[in-house]
Order: structure tokens, then C-alpha cells, then sequence
């Protein structure tokens, strides 16, 4: 199997600032000399207690936290930094679901619109450039339909696209989020606790589907 992302040596850590000077004191090691290999392909669980990194290594794998030290390599490439990140568009092929719904889903846009940032950012996958004659442009009808079959595939109703995060249960948004983050067709979903706010039956659901994402694109 080929290998997709490489972890060497990753530190994350936080300063801590105190006294009249506001000066760095201390760090917090959130994530101390972690490494690892994700193949391409491949299911991987990151078990360990409340506190102990799990969520800032998530962090820093898809760019959200530039690590201390270490490396990040995607196929080879470096990585590391956000900068090094965007230059790549590094992030139409790595997605994140959160673990909080509740602050991961910007309350200000409607879901038709979160679900599409990445479609705006990224374009959508698998595209077929053909005329079309109507009022609104192409590219904006195909985001339309993507969107439509994102909601399907995460079980919520066409009519949610016009609504906001605040209509919507904790289950639900966090299938909003699911939503997004398979818009772009990403090789690589870093989830965090994606369905621990899910009922029982819709867990199986989410992680049915992510299986069948996977099986479908690898
Ligand atoms: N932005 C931040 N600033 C300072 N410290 C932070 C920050 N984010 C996380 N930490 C600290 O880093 C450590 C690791 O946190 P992290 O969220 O990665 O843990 P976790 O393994 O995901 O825990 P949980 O299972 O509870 O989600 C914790 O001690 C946390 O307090
Ligand atoms: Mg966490």
C-alpha cells in the first residue's frame, strides 16, 4: 500500500503566559514527539485519554496549528506549516470532521452555503465542462447539485440548504459537518469524534457512508 501522510517527530506546545510582563513562562506539551504513517486507503484510530494530544495532532495535520518542531509529508511533499499548506491546496485533499458541531458550523451562513465553501474553494469533483444555457452560471448549478447530493448521502432533507446552524440538533449538525468535509472528495478525513453526539443508528449510518466513501475513492 502507498503511503499517504508521515508524521516524524511532531511537537505542539502551547506557551503559557503569566506575570506583569505578560512574558511565555512555560509551555503546555500538547503533543510531545509523535510519529506515525497513514497509508493510503486505510482506517487509523488515535486512542488515548482526555487531554493527552489527540485533537491538536488532528489540528496540525490539516493545518490549523503550525507544529514546535517536526515534519508533516503528504506523498512526499513537506507539509509542516500552514503556509507550506495553502501553497499546495493541500486542503481539497485533507478534511476535517470536529468534534464540537456546535462551533465548527458558522452561524451567519445558511448549510447550502458551508457545504459549498469547499466546492468554491476547490471546485467541484469530477466536473464535466459542458455549455449550458440557463440564467444562473454552470458552475453554480453543479454546486447546487453537489450540495443537494452531500445532504442526501448525510440523510438531511433538500430544504435544509436554506436554513442555519441554530435549527438543527447536535446529530444533525454533525452530519452538516460530515457533509463538508466530504465535499471536495478529500483522499484524507481527519475525524474527531465525528458521531460520539449521534444516537446509536445514525452512528452506524455516518460511519457506513465514510466507510463507502473510502471504498468508492480510496
Ligand atoms: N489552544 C490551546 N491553548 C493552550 N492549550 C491547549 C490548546 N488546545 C489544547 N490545549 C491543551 O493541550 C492538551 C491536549 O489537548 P487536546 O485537545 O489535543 O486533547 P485530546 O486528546 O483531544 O482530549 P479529548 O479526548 O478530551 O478531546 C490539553 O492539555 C489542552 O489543555
Ligand atoms: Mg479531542
Amino acid at each position: 500500500m502507498s503511503e499517504l501522510v508521515r508524521i516524524e517527530n511532531l511537537q505542539v506546545y502551547y506557551p503559557i503566559r503569566s506575570g506583569f510582563l505578560n512574558r511565555i513562562t512555560d509551555n503546555v506539551k500538547a503533543v510531545d514527539d509523535v510519529s506515525f504513517v497513514i497509508e493510503a486507503g486505510k482506517t487509523y484510530g488515535l486512542v488515548g485519554e482526555s487531554g493527552s494530544g489527540k485533537s491538536t495532532i488532528g489540528k496540525s495535520l490539516v493545518g490549523l496549528e503550525d507544529p514546535t518542531s517536526g515534519k508533516i509529508l503528504f506523498e512526499g511533499t513537506e507539509v509542516t506549516t500552514i503556509k507550506q499548506k495553502k501553497a499546495l491546496n493541500y486542503n481539497k485533499d485533507v478534511q476535517m470532521v470536529f468534534q464540537d458541531s456546535q462551533s465548527s458550523l458558522n452561524p451567519r451562513k445558511t448549510i447550502g452555503e458551508i457545504i459549498a465553501e469547499p466546492l468554491k474553494s476547490f471546485g467541484v469533483p469530477g466536473k464535466i465542462e459542458a455549455g449550458y444555457q440557463g440564467e444562473r452560471s454552470f458552475d453554480q448549478v453543479l454546486i447546487d447539485q453537489r450540495v443537494l447530493e452531500l445532504l442526501e448521502i448525510v440523510g438531511l432533507p433538500a430544504r435544509t440548504i436554506t436554513q442555519y446552524p441554530f435549527q438543527f440538533s447536535g446529530g444533525q449538525r454533525q452530519r452538516i459537518g460530515v457533509a463538508r468535509a466530504l465535499a471536495s472528495n478529500p483522499r484524507l478525513i481527519v475525524a474527531d469524534e465525528p458521531v460520539s453526539a449521534l444516537d446509536l443508528s445514525v452512528q452506524a449510518q455516518v460511519l457506513n457512508f465514510m466507510k463507502k466513501i473510502q471504498r468508492d475513492y480510496g
